[in-house]
């Protein structure tokens, strides 16, 4: 069996994680690595992958089958567009863009070429996300009605650090709290409203340390999500669902999805309902959905060896990664504005 040969643009935190994933499997190889920095050139050196520079030039000699491109959010359309000029199928990290009118651009460029964009939106791949979304898809929970989500955490001060952290894309909306849209939609379906609010009271940089949005499914169901990550909690994804080994495992739940016939947690996966003839004040009747864990970031490389290969399309598209930011995006904008974003309009006027 040949190795898949894939490029990484961008060797930062998350480039890391990638590589780990290529270099601790021989179905894979690590084609080279481009970012600038000397830090990323020492660890190709020491990993005996060639460096470049620049990514145009890397690209052009390196000639990988697919690229990964985990550089800051505001760089992801130029270099996506530099795989799909030279037809090189590429794996783009959330958020797929810092604009929706860039998100746009880039998925039309990809559809012109023929050539597949998988966005890293990658809880998309873990096994207990597939596990809630098949349960409430399949009617567990009846009519979904009501949904809460949260992602509160704590950032260290070093984070912000990174200048483009502390500017406007770079904030925890579009770098957490797009996952949790992205799995509030896998769960409940297309989002066609969001209302908003957001502050920056507690580091005063110019991207926010907290949001609240209300949120209006297409099915009619409605939901809430609260985001901080200036917040000492263990209610957020990674302290619920032990993906990543980092976080402590508290194993909290961070959506409760509730419908008319019972109610699903997640990441715990405890599913709740009233049996037929039950009245409001009886217990409910529980169970743990079964699921068997797998690292997402192993499954969503996977993936992307198979949407290389021609094989397979991928998990979370251009388009789907362009509508998780436009939802997203929607919530910085009706907290601006205070007015509520319908998407439809939002993703026509970008
Ligand atoms: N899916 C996930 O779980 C996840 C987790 C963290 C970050 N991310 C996303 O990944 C991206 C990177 O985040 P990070 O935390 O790794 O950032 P980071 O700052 O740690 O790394 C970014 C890297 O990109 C490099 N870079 C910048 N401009 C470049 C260029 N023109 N060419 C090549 N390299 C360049 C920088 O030198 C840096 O090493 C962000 O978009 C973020 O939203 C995704």
């Amino acid at each position: 069996m040949t190795a898949t040969r894939i490029a990484m643009i961008g060797a930062g935190m998350i480039g890391r994680r990638h590589m780990q994933v290529l270099l601790g499997d021989p179905a894979y190889a690590v084609a080279a690595i481009a970012d600038p920095t000397p830090a990323a050139e020492a660890f190709a050196k020491e990993k005996n992958i060639p460096w470049f520079a620049d990514y145009q030039r890397m690209l052009d000699e390196a000639k990988p089958q697919g690229a990964i491109v985990a550089t800051p959010n505001q760089h992801h359309v130029t270099a996506g567009l530099a795989c799909i000029a030279r037809r090189i199928p590429v794996l783009v990290e959330k958020p797929i863009a810092d604009s929706v009118r860039a998100a746009v651009e880039l998925v039309e460029a990809g559809k012109r070429a023929d050539v597949p964009i998988l966005v890293g939106h990658h809880r998309r791949h873990n096994p207990i996300m597939r596990a809630a979304a098949e349960t409430i898809r399949g009617g567990g929970v009846g009519r979904v009605t009501a949904v809460v989500a949260m992602w509160l955490s704590h950032k260290p001060d070093d984070y912000y650090k990174v200048d483009w952290r502390r500017q406007p894309g770079g904030g925890t909306v579009l770098i957490n709290g797009i996952h949790d849209i992205d799995c509030l939609r896998m769960m409940c379906g297309e989002i066609d409203g969001v209302q908003a609010f957001a502050a920056n009271g507690v580091r005063g940089f110019a991207v926010e340390d907290a949001a609240a949005a209300a949120i209006r499914f297409a099915s009619g169901a409605l939901g809430t999500l609260a985001i901080s990550d200036a917040v000492s909690t263990p209610w957020s994804w990674e302290w619920g669902s032990q993906e990543n080994p980092f976080y402590p495992h508290e194993g909290r739940d961070s959506y409760m999805v509730t419908g008319t016939k019972g109610s699903l947690g997640v990441p715990s996966l405890e599913h709740w309902w009233h049996e037929p003839g039950q009245h409001w004040g009886d217990a409910l009747t529980r169970r743990r959905v079964p699921v068997k864990p797998a690292d997402a970031y192993i499954e969503q490389m996977a993936n992307f060896a198979q949407v290389i290969a021609g094989a397979a399309k991928p998990v979370v598209s251009g388009e789907d990664g362009a509508r998780t930011l436009a939802a997203t995006m929607a919530i910085t904008e009706s907290a601006a504005t205070g007015r509520p974003v319908a998407i439809d309009e939002f993703m026509r006027r970008g």
